[in-house]
């Protein structure tokens, strides 16, 4: 047990009892052997499992050639990484950073340099309540929740909090000065909302329609964790911002912020930058994640596991009142219910599954994306036994 007075992390995790000291595909194992179905997925991370041997792989070998240049220079790996992200989604640029909140921040100063040259009067930025961006404060500052901005403030001015999924409320939002719509397509901290199709849809034709731009955080719902590689594909929309992170390195600090040509015009020579941002080992890593991900039956895999998950889960639903919802897209899927969610995980966890509490009492799922039948079966199994003992 780590003690919070004695231990010299600062105490902003809380105690934390349980120590991993290995992982291998969908499996967490403790020094004692300990093992754990991992349906955390390092909170909708470890895309591909742990300790990929691909992923190994690659990095063993990029550790031998380069670790660290700086983006000083060019760096042929980043150059090729950004073309195959391009090439594979709406953008035709791509700023490298370490985390999703980095991401973000790039992308609202991608929407704060566009305005800047093109009309100053734009200088509101739409959210949504139940959002989650990060712990930055241009982060706390979009997302409004006290939660986390509790004794931060003052916050960044020009951030309009709406309500989410209201087609009437976004509408009346917009005027003028509204700069742009920043939208997660599946709430992932705010308890596995997702915004529906038609809701992602109409923000596309309001942002054509009143020159907004539209910025897409897919920080955990992209990187083929909804069964496409980014979320917005099922809604056959394109934004002109999106910021990525957590799958992309699948447990290797890495994140990016992709803009079209047009939306990233304010981004010139000096404008933002990071030491670290696109590293070769992050890079190295990134690529490869890419590569798999974007194998033939990769996604199609996803998509079929996840409805084998989801009907599943919607039987277990029928069996146990205790299960108010089922939510969620893909594998990032949400049991809402309504006992204490924390309480249940914790029980989960000491069954040896685990899972992450979110908003809304809701348990998250977001196992890797590598998961078969017997992993699913394995961890319904688990459920089923844990809300039996609450009746
Ligand atoms: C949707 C979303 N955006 C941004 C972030 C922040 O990412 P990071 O913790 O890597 O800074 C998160 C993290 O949970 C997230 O879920």
């Amino acid at each position: 047990m780590e003690n919070s007075s004695k231990s010299n992390i600062m105490p902003t995790y809380g105690d934390r009892d349980l120590v991993f000291s290995k992982g291998k595909g969908c499996y967490l194992y403790t020094h004692t052997g300990q093992k754990y179905l991992d349906f955390a997925g390092g909170i909708a991370v470890n895309s591909l499992g742990h300790c990929h041997p691909k992923l190994v792989n690659v990095l063993k070998k990029q550790s031998e050639i380069l670790w660290h240049s700086s983006n000083l220079y060019k760096n042929k790996n980043q150059e090729l990484f950004a073309k195959e992200l391009c090439k594979k989604t709406f953008a035709d640029k791509v700023f490298f950073t370490n985390s999703g909140a980095e991401a973000i921040e790039c992308g609202l100063k991608v929407v704060k340099s566009y305005w800047n040259l093109k009309d100053k009067r734009k200088k509101n930025i739409i959210t949504f309540k139940g959002a989650f961006h990060g712990r930055t404060f241009a982060a706390l500052s979009a997302q409004k929740n006290k939660k986390y901005s509790e004794g931060f403030t003052p916050l960044l001015q020009g951030f309009k909090n709406i309500i989410f999924n209201d087609l009437i409320e976004l509408d009346k939002s917009i005027n003028s000065e509204t700069a742009a719509i920043l939208i997660e397509p599946i709430q992932g901290e705010g308890g596995i909302r997702p915004a529906s199709l038609n809701f992602l849809k109409h923000i596309r034709e309001v942002c054509d329609k009143n020159d907004i731009l539209f910025f897409l955080d897919e920080v955990q719902s992209g990187f083929g964790r909804s069964g496409k590689l980014y979320a917005y594909e099922w809604a056959k929309i394109k934004p002109d911002i999106l910021a990525t992170a957590k799958g992309i390195g699948s447990g290797f600090p890495l994140g990016a912020c992709l803009a079209t040509n047009e939306a990233c015009k304010g981004m010139v020579k000096g404008k933002h930058g990071s030491t670290y941002g696109g590293n070769p080992l992050a890079v190295a890593v990134g690529r490869e994640v890419l590569k798999i991900i974007s194998e033939k039956k990769f996604l199609k895999n996803v998509d079929s596991i996840s409805r084998y998950f989801w009907n599943k889960l919607k039987k277990l639903q029928k069996n146990h009142n205790e299960i108010i919802d089922i939510r969620g897209a893909g594998l990032l899927l949400g049991i809402k219910t309504r006992k204490n969610n924390v309480m249940i995980a914790d029980l989960l966890k000491n069954q040896k599954l685990l899972s992450v509490p979110a908003a809304d009492n809701v348990i998250r799922l977001a196992p890797p994306l590598i998961i078969a039948k017997n992993h699913v079966d394995k961890a319904i199994k688990i459920l089923d036994k844990t809300f039996n003992k609450l009746k």
